[in-house]
């Protein structure tokens, strides 16, 4: 979503979202859906709710096994229908993703002048805040976020990562490691699943991927009817791995028509992929779009981490899937972050874009 440096061109808001969350007061228009964006807002409770992928039967010494086998049969069904699942067996203890999310819960309960030195720059894209506004037609979302590069290691911004609470920047740290290993199995068993060598996509990423989080912060919300946390779309990222709220409920994910909830399994990883895997699996992978819903009572938090290639490096179709059934469908692209913003600034779809 967020992409290069660009200049605020609308005046700030009169009160801020957390201002009129903690007085019950009325959104202004400004963050109102609008007619034609994808309705309803009341979800269809699906019968065959998103998938369940046991992760620890996909690394390559499980894989062998028959139960390796079938689990990446369905994860490779999973990624061509949904583009997404809960992933359980991913190694990481409930404890420890308490941890990621209390840290974050504590920023955020920070005074306001504590958190907003780490703000984020009218210019710049990391740091603590909203989104920028770049239009007066934009539809704002209901959210608070901050938004921080891990990777490459000497590119990170440590005067925005918080001091407040004091692990904060450890778990940070170290959540970044653990969900790293877990996108590598993943890009292998893509890969495998594909019958690809198990490289052929993590290779495309270089030697300095990029690796960033998002803490989203949603507040309740007076008006769930018409205001969403976060507007449709799908992500820029390779992968996306991302920690739900434990007990409150708001994502959902389109398919067939139709928004689809993401339920809440406390220990779960929700892995998604995002556009540039849709662009290097040639359309077979998909890059789902998803939103986030507001609720009038609860505050919901969740903690995404998306990766991407070094932004020099070409990307598009690997080789191995491109054949006369399945021609090319996207062109080589480069630096997808700015392309995805210069397309969002247009207002056209970026994977569409990108399209030959
Ligand atoms: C995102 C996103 C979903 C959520 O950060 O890109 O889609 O549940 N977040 O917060
Ligand atoms: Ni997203």
């Amino acid at each position: 979503m967020a992409g290069s440096p660009v200049a605020t061109v609308v005046p700030p808001l009169a009160q801020s979202v957390q201002e009129m969350s903690v007085n019950g007061n009325e959104p202004p228009p400004q963050y109102f859906l609008k007619e034609n964006s994808i309705q309803p807002m009341d979800s269809y409770l699906p019968s065959d709710p998103i998938p369940i992928i046991d992760i620890s039967l996909l690394s390559s010494s499980s894989l062998s096994s028959k139960g390796g086998e079938e689990e990446l049969q369905k994860f490779k069904s999973t990624l061509t229908s949904w583009g997404c699942f809960q992933a359980v067996g991913h190694g990481l203890s409930s404890s420890f993703l308490d941890k990621v999310r209390e840290v974050g819960k504590q920023f955020f309960a920070l005074p306001v002048e504590e958190k907003e030195k780490y703000s984020r720059a009218t210019d710049g894209i990391e740091g603590y805040g909203n989104d920028p506004i770049l239009s007066e037609n934009q539809v704002l979302d209901w959210s608070y976020r901050l938004f921080l590069r891990l990777q490459p290691v000497d590119q990170r911004k440590l005067r925005l990562w918080p001091e407040n609470p004091t692990e904060f920047r450890e778990v940070l740290d170290e959540y970044g490691t653990k969900v790293k290993i877990i996108m590598d199995v993943l890009f292998k068993a893509m890969a495998k699943s594909l019958n690809l060598e198990e490289n052929s996509f993590s290779s495309r990423f270089g030697e300095r991927a990029v690796m960033q989080t998002r803490f989203n912060f949603y507040l309740s919300c007076p008006r769930p009817d018409l205001v969403l946390g976060v507007k449709p779309h799908s992500d820029r990222s390779g992968i996306t791995v991302l920690l739900q709220d434990k007990e409150v409920e708001g994502l959902q994910v389109f398919k067939d028509d139709k928004w689809f909830k993401v339920p809440v399994i406390p220990h779960a990883l929700v892995v998604n992929l995002g556009d540039q895997m849709q662009i290097m699996s040639n359309g077979i992978f998909k890059s789902p779009i998803h939103r986030v819903v507001t609720n009038s009572e609860r505050m919901r938090i969740s903690v995404a981490m998306f990766n991407e290639p070094e932004p020099e490096k070409e990307i598009g179709p690997v080789e191995g899937l491109i054949d006369e059934k399945r021609p090319r469908l996207y062109r080589d692209v480069k630096n997808y972050a700015s392309f995805n913003f210069e397309c969002f600034q247009k207002g056209v779809v970026p994977l569409e874009s990108a399209k030959i």
